[in-house]
């Protein structure tokens, strides 16, 4: 038994010959929310698919003891990995209520399914409003709203989240985030959330780590990290 439930080691990844992780170190706490911090390019969005395995790596990922880095993505996903990409993914042709079911896809427990969805509902009541409109006609902060909605639908046991705050206005990202504390401490979901908005992801994390081109330069809690003049002055430019 151990109290981390994703466990990275030396973490390598690359496109095609060109190298953008350089073994990396980090973990997040079962019940916990580790941030990764960067400026746009450092590699943030590759960590997240190599988690879920949408990237050619080396080192190693463990899920809860288990490796999970040759495992397909797929697989990655049944075992409750659940990944909002960054640009949100949601279909934009499909109803609010489409996006929703095709996130319960994995799932045979069906009568959960609906619980989960009444849950969600009780998250982002605006979803249930729009429930059989478009996706595409919703606003962003809906959508960003709709994708974290249907990665619940999966009921994770992880939800990787790739710059949630992206091009949205600080009140919805606010509200976002207050909802990501919400859903961490009442349903038990753990979190590895990149993020540039440095402050906002310090507040709700509880560890965080500072990537600069593929490499880990500075790792803490996120507390440490925020009380660190030096550190917030010269990596996180506030
Ligand atoms: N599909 C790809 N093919 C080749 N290089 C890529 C691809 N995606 C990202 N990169 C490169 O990998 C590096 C890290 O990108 P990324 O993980 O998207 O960073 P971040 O999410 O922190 O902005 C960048 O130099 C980027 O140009
Ligand atoms: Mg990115």
């Amino acid at each position: 038994m151990t109290d981390v439930l994703l466990k990275v080691t030396g973490l390598h990844a690359q496109y095609g010959n060109t190298r953008v992780l350089h073994g990396m170190d980090f973990e997040v706490r079962k019940g916990g929310i580790t941030t990764i911090l960067g400026a746009n390019g450092a590699g943030k969005t590759t960590t997240l698919r190599a988690v879920c395995g949408m990237v050619r790596t080396q080192g190693e990922i463990l899920l809860d003891g288990e490796r999970i880095e040759d495992k397909a993505t797929e697989a990655i996903v049944r075992m409750g990995v659940a990944h909002v990409p960054d640009g949100r993914g949601t279909f934009l042709n499909f109803t609010v209520d489409e996006n929703l079911r095709v996130g319960a896809y994995t799932r045979s427990d069906k009568a959960q399914v609906q619980d989960d969805y009444e849950r969600v509902f009780g998250y982002f009541p605006i979803l249930k409003q729009r429930r059989r409109q478009q996706a595409g006609t919703l606003s962003g902060g809906e959508q960003q709203m709709l994708a974290v909605s249907r990665a619940l639908m999966l009921k994770p046991r992880l939800l990787l989240l790739d710059e949630p705050s992206f091009g949205l206005a600080p009140l919805i990202v606010r509200e976002l985030f207050e909802i990501f504390r919400t859903i961490n401490q009442r349903d038990g979901i753990s979190m590895l959330l990149v993020e540039q908005n440095a402050s906002l992801a310090l507040k709700l994390a509880d560890h965080a780590y500072l990537l600069e081109t593929g490499r880990v330069v500075v790792s803490g809690t996120a507390e440490s990290i925020r009380n660190d003049e030096a550190v917030r002055r010269s990596y996180l430019g506030y």
